[in-house]
């Protein structure tokens, strides 16, 4: 690809007020992170020579969200053209391509910035365009700049706000998604002439088509997808951005062998790995952090975060594993059991009602339905460790720190304080005492005083 330098500059100093919240608009999560965050990742795969975040005083979760990337103060919000200046300041004499992008048009796609990057390239003698604009055929024109082209060679002649423009220029169907890209030498001439006479009374960025045209300079158009270019300003636009963006990770997932047989109910994360011949039914949300091996089955209703399950397991109906629960091959994990910092080793069976908190169940032992691992005391967290091969009968309250040791066997129903050794059995729950016929006298003995109260009316 292009053998030029190329910087980018992402804008993201805008409050969002349409989200009503508390964090900067650009804070908001897609597919489980800042949507930035996604906008940079894909920036990340253009092998970029710098890139600076535009921020707002005073957003310093934005500073950190995009770190290690350079971020450059904003202090006063008055226009697009004046953010790229900030930008540009923190950028030095940068004189090969400048990328701009909105921070709230966070679906982007790689190819689509790579034929921005190639439109600035010169063909054929000619010189290369000094601004390209993404374009794009909105269905709803509204708000967005229209671009105007000459009518005979396409070229981009100017770009007029939707507040500034004419009632035939409104007309237009041709839109500015924001995305630019400049010569960055031919950039501190076009910045430092922009005016704020316009309806909004900022610094559009989007006049430095008509003045680089006034200097005798080219300026193009890429057309790319509505899709890619949404732009978020409300809550509606988010739910619509992280549908386009769950329809592109469940097809990545689909595409390397895994079968959802509901994909509008999966939800994953921007890093959820999936291996081959993984089956995932209905209604299942993987949280960041969850890597599922090959032959998994994922049965309905599941919610995973900085979970592992590697390859052959079964897990479901209705599991939650948190951070630190990591399954190891051919385990089993059952109906409502909730798993947390803890490893399940090779073949064991955690099938059902568990709570399995800051433990080791080893390699092929099995965990009855009930158990509880009483790993918190209201101060501190204890461990749990269950040898391989160990049998947990049901209901059972194993209070830790306790150890298990391998084979051995804990009968239904214990409550565990103490160290169990290899090959023992222990039971801690009170004798059973029989009392033979002793039911048939007791029901005979409340009959007869049901008689009793009813003749006394
Ligand atoms: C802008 C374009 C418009 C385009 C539309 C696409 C201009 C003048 N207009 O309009 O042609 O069709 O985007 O969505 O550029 N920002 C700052 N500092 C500022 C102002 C804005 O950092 O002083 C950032 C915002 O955080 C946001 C982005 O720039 O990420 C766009 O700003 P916004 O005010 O939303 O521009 P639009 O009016 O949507
Ligand atoms: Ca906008």
């Amino acid at each position: 690809m292009s053998k030029s330098k190329t910087a980018a500059i992402v804008l993201a100093a805008g409050l969002g007020t349409r989200m009503k919240s508390e964090k900067p608009k650009v804070m908001h999560p897609i597919a489980g992170r800042p949507m930035v965050q996604n906008l940079l990742a894909t920036l990340g795969k253009l092998n970029l020579d710098k890139i600076v975040v535009v921020v707002g005083p005073e957003m310093d979760d934005l500073e950190a969200a995009v770190a290690p990337h350079t971020t450059a103060v904003q202090y006063n919000r008055c226009g697009t053209g004046d953010a790229v200046k900030v930008g540009m300041e923190a950028l030095g004499n940068f004189n090969g391509n400048v990328l701009v992008l909105y921070g709230d048009t966070p679906l982007m796609t790689e190819q689509t910035l790579n034929a921005m990057l190639e439109a600035r390239q010169p063909i054929e003698g000619q010189f290369a365009p000094a601004v390209v604009v993404l374009g794009f055929l909105p269905e709803e024109p509204g708000a967005y700049g229209r671009l105007v082209t000459d009518e005979e060679d396409g070229e981009l002649l100017e770009i007029v706000e939707a507040n500034d423009a004419t009632q035939e220029q409104l007309m237009i169907p041709l839109c500015n998604s924001g995305v630019m890209c400049f010569d960055g030498g031919v950039m501190p001439q076009l910045l430092a002439r922009l005016s704020d006479d316009n309806a909004k009374g900022e610094y559009y960025l989007t006049d430095c088509v008509g003045l680089a045209r006034e200097d005798g300079f080219s300026c193009s158009v890429v057309e790319g997808d509505e899709e890619e270019l949404l732009g978020v300003n409300s809550r509606i636009e988010l739910a619509l951005a992280e549908t386009i963006a769950q329809d592109r990770l469940r097809e990545k997932a689909m595409k390397g062998g895994a079968t959802l047989i509901d994909p509008s109910t999966t939800f994953f994360s921007y890093d959820t790995k999936i291996g081959k011949d993984v089956l995932i039914e209905p209604n299942v949300f993987f949280g960041p952090g969850v890597t599922i091996g090959n032959g998994v089955h994922i049965k309905a209703n599941c919610h995973f975060e900085g979970a592992s399950i590697d390859d052959g397991s079964v897990v479901g109906p209705f599991a939650r594993l948190r951070p630190g629960a990591k399954l190891a091959e051919n385990t089993h994990v059952g109906n409502f059991v909730e798993i947390k910092n803890s490893d399940v080793e090779a073949g064991g069976k955690v099938n059902h009602l568990t709570y399995i908190g800051d433990a080791r169940v080893g390699a092929g032992a099995n965990i009855g339905a009930g158990t509880i691992t009483c790993n918190y005391d209201g101060f501190n967290k204890s461990r749990t460790e269950i040898g391989a091969g160990a049998f947990i009968g049901s209901n059972s309250a194993l209070v830790a720190p306790v150890k298990i040791g391998a084979g051995a066997i804990v009968g239904a129903g214990s409550t565990l304080t103490a160290d169990v050794g290899e090959n023992d059995i222990v039971t801690t729950r009170a004798e059973q005492k029989r009392v033979p016929g002793a039911a048939e006298r007791f029901r005979e003995a409340k009959r007869a005083q049901k008689e009793q109260n009813k003749k006394k009316g």
